[in-house]
């Protein structure tokens, strides 16, 4: 029989995790003493087992209970140690090891701004949450609109019963009415942000950026609308060899509606922009509907415009090589080492936004 006061006495004399790890390994592990004694049990005659279990069970107990102590007493040590030896002085300057990163989605961000601030646009916002007449009914979906359904929308609960409820904004284009009535006419702004849709897979999250873009003044037409897009997109991807191609398309809030794709290649088994082996769409755009003018406060005999709406992640993803949008969001600070920016890497036209 193993003595038990020298089983004890091993546990308390441990003084650190690992020693106390052999220690239950060599009593409680699969070949360890009080398991052979367990084991035992199944040897004994009736009689015998009947005087044994019940000391071996609580010689089993014992040891456990030690063990645990001694883990705590071990672990809370360990913490004070470390307490008291791992200072931070926050007034140092970071190492360069544990600096922050730009994430890409803020430095396509400020690229966006940088690029539609030379063609003389401002940055408008507008709340993440929105009410369903910004949302849907001024950009021209009326109640029953089955865009509406389409949109995956997220509905907040309402704060009382008078309420109707209000939506996790599903796209940046309710920012548009925000603007005009805000500002009115003429008027040149863009506007990114986070939206919200109830989707989820390789190429979907719930919530994603967008950046809006909206024109408003006087003889607007669909030539400026090509020109600016056009501009905007070489600038964007650093490159003039882009090819573009409009396609006809539907949006409640444009008329008429196009959507732009860009050609791409392949390049060492990579889809890169440029050249048209294939088509990518990446924006959506059109003639602000009169309508939506109109629901800005606005004449639209005297204001014409154009909109529209890309998102920014996709591009991002293109412009930097990124190919799983869900990491985008997880928060991994590898990820962010291998494709963040540096703080002071502010993009300029001058220097090329995306140095
Ligand atoms: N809001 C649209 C969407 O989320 C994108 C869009 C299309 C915006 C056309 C526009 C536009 O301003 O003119 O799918």
């Amino acid at each position: 029989m193993i003595d038990a006061e020298t089983m004890l006495d091993r546990i308390a004399a441990a003084d650190s995790l690992s020693e106390l790890e052999i220690v239950r390994v060599s009593a409680l592990g699969k070949s360890g003493a009080i398991t052979a004694l367990l084991k035992s049990l199944g040897t004994m005659d009736a009689e015998t087992r009947a005087v044994e279990a019940p000391k071996i069970h609580a010689l089993r107990e014992r040891v456990t209970d030690a063990l645990a102590g001694k883990k705590a007493a071990l672990e809370s040590a360990e913490l004070e140690r470390k307490l008291a030896t791992e200072k931070v002085d926050l007034s140092l300057p970071a190492p360069e090891s544990v600096s922050g990163t730009v994430h890409p989605v803020s430095q396509v961000m400020d690229e966006l701004a940088e690029i539609f601030a030379d063609l003389g646009f401002s940055v408008a916002e507008g709340p993440e949450i929105e009410s369903q007449w910004y949302n849907f009914t001024a950009l021209n979906m009326g109640e029953s609109h089955p865009a509406r359904a389409m949109m995956d929308t997220f509905y907040v609960q309402p704060r009382n019963a008078d309420e109707e409820p209000r939506v996790l904004r599903t796209h940046t284009s309710p920012v548009q009415i925000r603007a005009g009535e805000k500002h009115g006419a003429p008027l040149y702004v863009i506007a990114p942000g986070r939206v919200y849709r109830s989707d989820s897979d390789a190429t979907h999250t719930p919530m994603f950026h967008q950046v809006e873009g909206l024109v408003l003044d006087r003889g607007i037409t669909l030539g400026h609308l090509k020109w600016t897009l056009e501009t905007f997109v070489k600038a964007f991807f650093e490159r003039d060899d882009i090819v573009m191609r409009f396609r006809p398309s539907y949006f409640p809030f444009t008329e008429p509606s196009a959507e732009l794709d860009i050609g791409w290649s392949m390049e060492k088994g990579r889809r890169v922009v440029g050249g048209s082996e294939g088509w990518m769409e990446i924006l959506g755009s059109g003639m602000v509907h009169p309508r939506v003018i109109k629901n800005m406060g606005l004449d639209p005999d005297e204001w014409q415009g154009f909109a529209f709406g890309c998102g920014i992640d996709r591009l991002a993803m293109l412009k930097y090589g990124m190919d799983d949008l869900r990491a985008f969001f997880d928060g991994d600070i590898r990820w962010l080492k291998h494709y963040g920016f540096r703080a002071l890497d502010v993009p300029t036209l001058s220097g090329g936004v995306g140095a």
